[in-house]
């Protein structure tokens, strides 16, 4: 227990917040965000469509009301649409940082003050991207990560966890996390199980301290990429001077996209699309006037968007490879 505990000061000490909870996946860390921030049933929360399911799912399972927000070029929420999506029923704003890259966050807590809505951010992509210096989570009222395996900060199996600055939110969290115990025999409230164990939580830090190695090496990638892939048909956000992004995925956006996906397969490279389908057009949606949403970027990006290697263990060579394969594929 002892060790857990020094194990969250690190991570509250490296994103620089006061507050880290450990829980079972980045999914219930939103989750119980969202409901620490007192969102409930018909209350309205504002996301984006592009994003993994989970973003969604956790305002859904309150029984709340998702509101999607268009993207920018950057596939990151748009701070200029959100306004038009407040009604009196919204409660919260919650920015995904897509693709290891930080949301404009400045104007985002802006509109969230002017209108009095909770910040909850989706930084399950992002551990360590920061904006001005300042890290992924911390700009809102509770910063929520994904630790599964796929992600920069990775886990053994499924994990999340949450940071913020509230003591208050920090406590419910830990509770809730086990069953709302307050103490051996008391229960404060009706809780769920999403603990983390101390086994798990050790190599956790472990990768903590290669994180570093980790988030260098995807960002020299992305340079490489950035250098060398030279073609109008494939746009490459850029990474703005306030930005420092992490990479966990490189996604670019193309032109005749199966075609290249095909091309590169045959060339022994293989790709990924997060995501194809954008979550207002999932099953799980049923209600029409949800499918009819109109979300001119996202749709435009989802049929373009296509996530190239970037992992920490590509050499140059690889770099190399991929890029003239993609820039031969226009030729
Ligand atoms: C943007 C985003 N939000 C939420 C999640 C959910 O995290 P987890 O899989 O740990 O529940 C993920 C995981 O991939 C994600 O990418």
């Amino acid at each position: 227990m002892m060790l857990m505990r020094f194990w969250k000061k690190k991570i509250a000490k490296y994103t620089n917040t006061k507050y880290c909870a450990l829980l079972n996946s980045g999914t219930d860390a939103l989750t119980l965000a969202l409901y620490v921030a007192g969102i409930k049933r018909n209350d309205e929360v504002i996301t984006c469509s592009n994003s993994f399911i989970a973003s969604a799912a956790a305002i859904v399972h309150l029984g709340a009301k998702v509101t999607f927000v268009d993207v920018k070029e950057d596939q990151n929420m748009d701070p200029k649409l959100i306004e038009a999506k407040i009604t009196n029923k919204t409660k919260a704003i919650m920015p995904v940082h897509l693709t290891g890259r930080i949301c404009d966050m400045p104007s985002i807590i802006k509109i969230a003050k002017k209108y009095n809505l909770k910040v909850i951010e989706d930084a399950a992509q992002s551990f360590g991207s920061k904006y001005k210096n300042k890290h992924a989570g911390t700009f809102g009222d509770i910063g929520c990560f994904s630790l599964h395996p796929l992600k920069n900060l990775n886990g053994i199996g499924d994990g999340g966890l949450i940071i913020t600055n509230n003591k208050e939110y920090y406590e419910r969290i830990r509770s809730l996390r086990n069953h709302g115990i307050r103490d051996r025999n008391n229960v404060d409230e009706f809780g769920y199980v999403s603990r983390y164990d101390s086994l798990k939580a050790s190599i956790l830090m472990d990768r903590l301290k290669n994180l570093k190695f980790v988030i260098n090496k995807r960002r020299q990638n992305a340079k490489i990429y950035k250098k060398l892939i030279n073609n109008p048909n494939v746009f490459i956000p850029d990474e703005i001077k306030s930005e420092f992004n992490t990479y966990h995925t490189f996604v670019v956006q193309v032109k005749k996209r199966s075609e290249l996906i095909k091309y590169l397969k045959k060339n022994g490279i293989s790709t990924a699309i997060h995501y194809p389908i954008p979550i207002h057009l999932q099953k799980a949606f049923t209600k029409k006037n949800i499918q009819k949403l109109k979300l001119p970027k996202t749709m435009k990006q989802s049929k373009e968007i296509l996530s190239l290697p970037i992992n920490q263990f590509m050499t140059n060579k690889e770099l190399e490879y991929i890029s003239n394969k993609i820039n031969n594929f226009y030729k």
